[in-house]
């Protein structure tokens, strides 16, 4: 009998899961061995096992489309955290079910795609005696121990590409447009979508910001002359006296969002001008992923391969220095990947005269 593993792609979709899919069927098909796609992350685990066999012929042709072919679900049994670092448990009976499915199937090993809270279960799975390898994945780029999650690139694309669009609007009405962004608690679609699109001002959970700066920053452009602004706001920023804005809280887990139009009343107070909101949205998670994603989701899925037959469970693929590599899950979850306020790539956009509010 073949060598069965599975894999399953787990919390908010992202462009570049196929891509992941693709290259653990393909490297694990060298080895000889079978892959089982468990559906809807972990709830395919749930008894008696959603799930379908993945191979060559299933997973061609996916690599360039956005989502995930086997799905996901970032609700369920197999939520392990909630909030900004709030930990849950998930149901021993609930582990214990999903044991006896991957026993029951002859399941090897399970590769995990997923962000922090996927790996806060992977980790309790694999503390449950389940072989887990993980594959850090997210837009929002805010997990420790890996220089990059694959996602990133395309959402910052998304970004660039609204701006670039806005920009023309802005400067035609001589308007202010204010874009909200995703990234949770992280700002680095903000930061790295704002910087590649030209913002004139970001806004970041990492630097809270003054909403007299900003007023200030539109003011100073239009003093020279300059005919539009533009305003990336991250979700999760928030002013230095305020709270982040919250648009939807439930069983302890709240989904950020409604920034943007709330800044956007502030500056048009403040100066005067016509300003727009825009909400970017769930765009910066669809389509196809970018060259860097593919190329990214690949390697991952092709190292977890790696990972498992070299027997390294309980690790997570990690990307340090252009490498490839490994780390403990443990080390990916302990706390958020940050942007730092004072690093070079805040530097960098101050020195293109970005305002960051503050
Ligand atoms: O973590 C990815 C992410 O897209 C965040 O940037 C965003 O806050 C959240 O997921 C949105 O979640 P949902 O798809 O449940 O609205």
């Amino acid at each position: 009998m073949k060598t069965r593993i599975g894999v399953l792609t787990s919390g908010g979709d992202c462009p570049g899961l196929n891509a992941v899919l693709r290259g653990v069927v393909l490297a694990a098909e060298k080895l000889g061995w079978e892959v089982i796609g468990f559906k809807d992350g972990f709830e395919g685990l749930l008894p008696p096992g959603d799930y379908c066999i993945l191979d060559r012929k299933s997973t061609d042709g996916i690599m360039a489309l956005g989502g995930t072919m086997i799905g996901t679900t970032n609700r369920g049994h197999f939520i392990a955290k909630i909030g900004a670092g709030d930990r849950a448990v998930v149901a021993e009976n609930v582990i214990a079910d999903a044991k006896k499915v991957l026993v029951d199937l002859n399941v090897k090993a399970l590769i995990i795609v997923g962000g922090d809270g996927s790996m806060v279960t992977a980790l309790q799975l694999q503390e449950a005696g389940i072989n887990c390898i993980g594959v850090p994945k997210t837009i929002d780029n805010d997990l420790e121990a890996t220089a990059m999650t694959f996602g990133f690139d395309s959402a910052v694309d998304v970004v660039m590409d609204a701006l670039d669009r806005l920009h023309t609007t802005a400067t035609s009405h001589k308007r202010v447009m204010v874009v909200e962004v995703m990234g949770r608690h992280a700002g680095w679609i903000a930061l790295h979508g704002g910087i590649a699109g030209g913002a004139d001002v970001i806004l970041i959970p990492e630097i809270p910001f003054d909403y007299d700066r900003i007023a200030a920053a539109v003011k100073a452009r239009d003093a020279a002359g300059d005919l539009g602004t533009l305003v990336v706001v991250a979700e999760g920023a928030k002013p230095r006296d305020g709270q982040q804005i919250k648009r939807e809280t439930h069983g302890g887990e709240f989904k950020l969002g409604g920034i943007g139009e709330i800044v956007a009343g502030e500056i048009a107070k403040r100066t005067g001008k016509e300003t727009r909101a825009c909400v970017l949205g769930h765009l910066q998670r669809g389509g196809a992923p970018t060259t860097l994603d593919r190329i990214l989701g690949t390697r991952f899925g092709v190292k977890a391969v790696q990972l498992a037959n070299e027997g390294h469970f309980g690790s997570m693929v990690s990307y340090q220095n252009y490498q490839v590599r490994h780390v403990p899950i443990a080390d990916a979850v302990n706390r958020l990947r940050l942007v730092p306020p004072n690093g070079e790539m805040v530097q960098t956009a101050r020195d293109v005269d970005i305002s960051f509010g503050d």
